[in-house]
Order: C-alpha cells, then sequence, then structure tokens
C-alpha cells in the first residue's frame, strides 16, 4: 500500500513502541502502515460512524493485524480510558472539532506524551485553543498534496499560555523559523482568501459607508493582509 504524502508524515511522527489510537480512523492505513512496519505493535482504531469502523476491521483483517488492535465506536477520545495510549493522531477533520474533541477529554489528552494533530480547516482556531489551554506546539509540517496545503501539529502539554499576535495562529512562527519550503505558498493562499473577503466586504458596505459592523470586520481583514504582506516580506 502506498501512502499519500500526507499519511506518510502523520506515520513518520510516531514515536517507536508506543501505544496509540487513531481517532478518526476511516480507512485505517495510518496504524496499518505502523503495526506492518513494526514501528508499533499496539493501535485502537475508533471512529463515529458504524461504516468507517466496519471497513477499517476488514482492511485490519485483511492485513492479518487483528490481534494487535481493538476498534471502537464512538466519539473522539470518549473512547479511551485514562492511561491506555501514549500517543493519539486526529487527522482528517475541522480544527474546531478537533478542539471540541480535546476539551471534552482534557485531562487524559494533557497525560499523553504527545498528540498529532492534522486539522483540515480552521487551522488558526485549533491553534488558539490549544494554547489557551496550555498545550505547546512542538512542531509544524506542511505537507502538499493534489495542489493542496496540509498542515500538521506535534502537540503536548505544557508550557503554558503565551501571549501570541492572532497572526502567528495563521501562520506559526515554527514554520517561519524554519523557512518551510512551502510556507510562500501557504502566505500567498491566506492574502489570496482575505482579499477575497475584503472584495466582498467592500461589494456589500457600498451605500453602508456607517455600518458599523461591516467597517470594523473591513478594519480586522485589512490588518491581518497587512500583516501577512508584511511575514511574505520577510521570509
Ligand atoms: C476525512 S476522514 C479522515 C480519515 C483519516 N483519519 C485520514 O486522515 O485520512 C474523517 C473520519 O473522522 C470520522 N469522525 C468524524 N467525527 C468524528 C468524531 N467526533 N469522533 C471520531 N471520528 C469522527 C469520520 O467518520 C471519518 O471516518
Amino acid at each position: 500500500m502506498k501512502l499519500s504524502a500526507r499519511l506518510e508524515k502523520i506515520v513518520g511522527l510516531v514515536d517507536k513502541g508506543v501505544r496509540l489510537a487513531d481517532i478518526g480512523t476511516d480507512h485505517a492505513y495510518i496504524p496499518i502502515e505502523l503495526l506492518k512496519s513494526g514501528k508499533i505493535d499496539f493501535a485502537i482504531l475508533s471512529d463515529i460512524n458504524k461504516g468507517p469502523l466496519e471497513n477499517a476491521r476488514k482492511e485490519i483483517r485483511r492485513q492479518g493485524l487483528a490481534d494487535k488492535t481493538d476498534l471502537r465506536l464512538g466519539s473522539g477520545l470518549e473512547v479511551l480510558e485514562n492511561g491506555e495510549v501514549d500517543q493519539v493522531i486526529i487527522a482528517g477533520m475541522g480544527g474546531i472539532l478537533i478542539a471540541d474533541l480535546i476539551e471534552k477529554k482534557l485531562g487524559l489528552c494533557k497525560s499523553l506524551d504527545k498528540m498529532i494533530l492534522q486539522p483540515m480547516q480552521a487551522q488558526e482556531d485549533l491553534r488558539s485553543y490549544l494554547n489557551k489551554r496550555g498545550f505547546s506546539i512542538i512542531d509544524e509540517y506542511l505537507v502538499g498534496e493534489d495542489f493542496r496545503i496540509y498542515e500538521i501539529m506535534e502537540v503536548r502539554y505544557g508550557g503554558g499560555t503565551q501571549d501570541i499576535d492572532d497572526i502567528y495562529y495563521e501562520i506559526p512562527t515554527k514554520l517561519i523559523e524554519k523557512k518551510d519550503p512551502l510556507l510562500p505558498d501557504l502566505l500567498d493562499k491566506k492574502i489570496r482568501e482575505n482579499k477575497s473577503i475584503l472584495e466582498k466586504l467592500e461589494r456589500s458596505s457600498q451605500g453602508q459607508e456607517t455600518n458599523k459592523a461591516i467597517v470594523d470586520r473591513k478594519n480586522i481583514v485589512e490588518t491581518k493582509l497587512m500583516k501577512l504582506e508584511e511575514i511574505k516580506t520577510n521570509i
């Protein structure tokens, strides 16, 4: 089985010999790769939906990995008991949902030695939530695949809440420091998105120059665009 670049990166971030949970496992490609290569020898696979979990079960049986896995139906980390696993992967869901799943099992998440998170959207909301709750983002990675840029985070509890300018929830300093080769593409994407929001706001504000909500929103987007352009100039 040839893994996609995104899945391969996630697989590479799991440490050798850990007890792993893959939350929202769907096709189960991540734990299958880790178990088959011998990097880990036990994984809990969970999904909230029966269909994906049954797909995972079929694939696990086909690969002869049933005795190394435990498949559980349920939402987020609620399928886990404290101390059962060392590391958790939550990949392919929205950032707000991931934050919500962590919040529901905060104590358990604080005790993990690592979470590997790959939000599909609202990455900035997830980073802001993690900081508010005292989690540190140990490292950040970008993976380009099929004209998309995926954002992957390695997270651990500790380090306290930092005072961070909101722009660094969108463009993390770790990626700037590392001069990630995909960072210019990520910045261009964010600049395009914000320009498009600004154009829409300008169209909808015509004749409503005194509408405070629109004026405030425009100011926020203009400031964000300025900061994005500034980062782009300095990388
Ligand atoms: C897009 S797939 C991602 C599959 C795989 N993790 C990946 O990254 O390729 C999202 C999966 O998350 C599951 N899911 C959605 N909400 C969930 C929740 N609250 N708890 C557990 N699984 C959930 C869905 O059923 C689906 O199988």
